[in-house]
């Protein structure tokens, strides 16, 4: 019988404490499949005393998870305690400095340092495995890295941040303004007290360098991802887009393209029929175009301790029965620098919702200046509230849907109509992502 797989679990919070009760309710299922028993020999967090709704007075405690990293008790040290840098960086590069294979669910550290970190475990000879870091119980880690092996990835894109995915479902289902539907996402504790690295994007940016890496075989760059929230989506966007048959998703998307590895986040205009425009509420889900499979959707609980803890242990469950794939899909030293396509020769369909002064020549001067950039529309709609009537001189809402077309063309033709004098606002642009 092989010895048991030893492990410290730092960070004792909703994903920590999860992992331990998963740990404990699958210890035999867990021996089956991997042939080994699994223990917990040291654990650690910030406060030693807290409640946190399990018995921890069977394991040793570390006050400090540096220590416990590295302690010759444990064989693997698994990160909960989340951050870019400080206690988890110094945690996770001792863990890995000691030969300890490292398992974590913290994208931000990934996101920052995976490349270092991966090196490391490559020369160590050793495990780095983080399926809980991106879309949380979905196992996107693996399908895209030993699942997909066979393929060449075109696209892999998905709704990564289930905050920003029930904001724009509450908004579009009850009608509800951003503000109102952020302030209950943070009463139910899906957002953060400080919401700004969900609703700015910059939590689905990090989740989408980790798939970028493994998609395409680069260099994990977060600083390349070009970076939007949904901040400024109003429900007359919303709207808008049901009429147009569409849904508005906060998207991380990367694709490959002519100019490059295009890596971008923002909100998306989704047709409705599609499978990631069905996604609703705090569910996740990552869609990916390649070669041999064509397209592939995974849906699922993208956070939450459970959900979390399902990918943690099946990385523990790996490593346990001796697993030890290269982090990234490939040797380090084999992934590529990305050439980063940029985001002004994005290719692709834009929804332009604009407020036009009612003046004659107004609308022809619009469209004049997208046909002298060579954008032709799909639609032009006039919109107006039920009942409303406008006034001469008054600003109306018209909303144009382009065919695919560049970005720069249509920043150009937007700042053209904006000198002109007939918009009474800053125009609103979405892009539209086609299956
Ligand atoms: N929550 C999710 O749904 C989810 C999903 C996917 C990935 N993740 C990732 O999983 C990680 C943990 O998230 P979480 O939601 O479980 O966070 P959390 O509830 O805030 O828990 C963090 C834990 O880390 C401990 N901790 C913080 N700083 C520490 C330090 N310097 N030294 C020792 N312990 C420290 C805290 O100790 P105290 O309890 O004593 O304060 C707490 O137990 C993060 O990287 C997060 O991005 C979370």
């Amino acid at each position: 019988m092989p010895s048991p797989l030893r492990i410290g679990i730092a960070g004792l919070g909703t994903v920590g404490a999860a992992v331990i009760k998963l740990l404990d309710r699958q210890a035999e299922a867990l021996q089956g499949r991997t042939g080994r028993q699994i223990t917990i020999a040291g654990i650690s967090a910030s406060q030693r005393d807290k409640e946190r709704g399990i018995n921890l007075s069977q394991f040793r405690w570390f006050d400090d998870s540096v220590a416990l990293a590295s302690s010759s008790g444990i064989d693997l040290f698994v990160e909960l305690m989340g951050g870019a840098d400080g206690t988890a960086l110094a945690a996770a590069e001792a863990a890995l400095g000691a030969g300890k294979s490292l398992v974590t669910a913290n994208k931000a550290l990934l996101a920052k340092h995976g490349m270092r970190l991966a090196a490391l475990a490559e020369e160590k000879g050793i495990a780095l495995a983080f399926e809980g870091s991106v879309a949380g119980g979905i196992p996107i880690v693996k399908t895209l890295r030993e699942g997909l092996a066979g393929n060449s990835v075109e696209r892999v894109y998905g709704i990564l941040n289930g905050t920003c995915n029930y904001i724009l479902t509450r908004m579009e289902t009850e009608g509800l303004s951003f503000g109102q539907c952020l302030a209950e996402a943070q009463r139910l504790g899906y957002a953060e007290a400080d919401p700004a690295f969900d609703i700015g994007g910059f939590d689905t940016a990090h989740k989408l360098a980790i798939l970028t890496s493994l998609a395409f075989g680069t260099m994990l760059d977060a600083t390349a991802i070009s970076v939007e929230g949904i901040e400024a989506i109003t429900l007359a966007d919303l709207e808008a887009a049901a009429e147009l048959g569409f849904r508005v998703k906060l998207l991380g998307v990367a694709q490959r393209t002519p100019n490059g590895i295009e890596q971008r986040v923002h909100p998306t205009m989704v047709a409705k029929s599609t499978a990631i425009a069905q996604v609703m509420g705090v569910t996740n889900a990552v869609t990916i175009d390649a070669d041999a499979v064509h397209e592939l959707t995974l849906m699922g609980p993208g956070a939450g301790g459970e959900a979390t803890a399902s990918a943690i242990v099946a990385d523990i469950a790996d490593i346990a029965r001796g697993v030890r794939s290269a982090p990234f899909g490939r040797p380090a030293g084999l992934l590529e620098q990305a050439r980063c396509a940029p985001m002004q020769m994005h290719e692709g369909g834009y929804y332009i919702r604009l407020s036009v002064y009612d003046r004659p020549g107004a609308a022809a001067a619009i469209a004049t200046r997208m046909a002298e950039r060579g954008i032709s529309l799909e639609s032009i709609v006039q919109r107006h509230r039920p009942g409303a009537k406008s006034t001469p001189g008054e600003a109306v809402p018209v909303v144009l849907i382009t065919h695919a077309t560049h970005e720069k063309s249509v920043r150009e033709a937007l700042d053209a109509a904006i000198a002109d004098g007939f918009l009474a606002a800053k125009p609103q642009l979405i892009r539209i992502e086609r299956e």
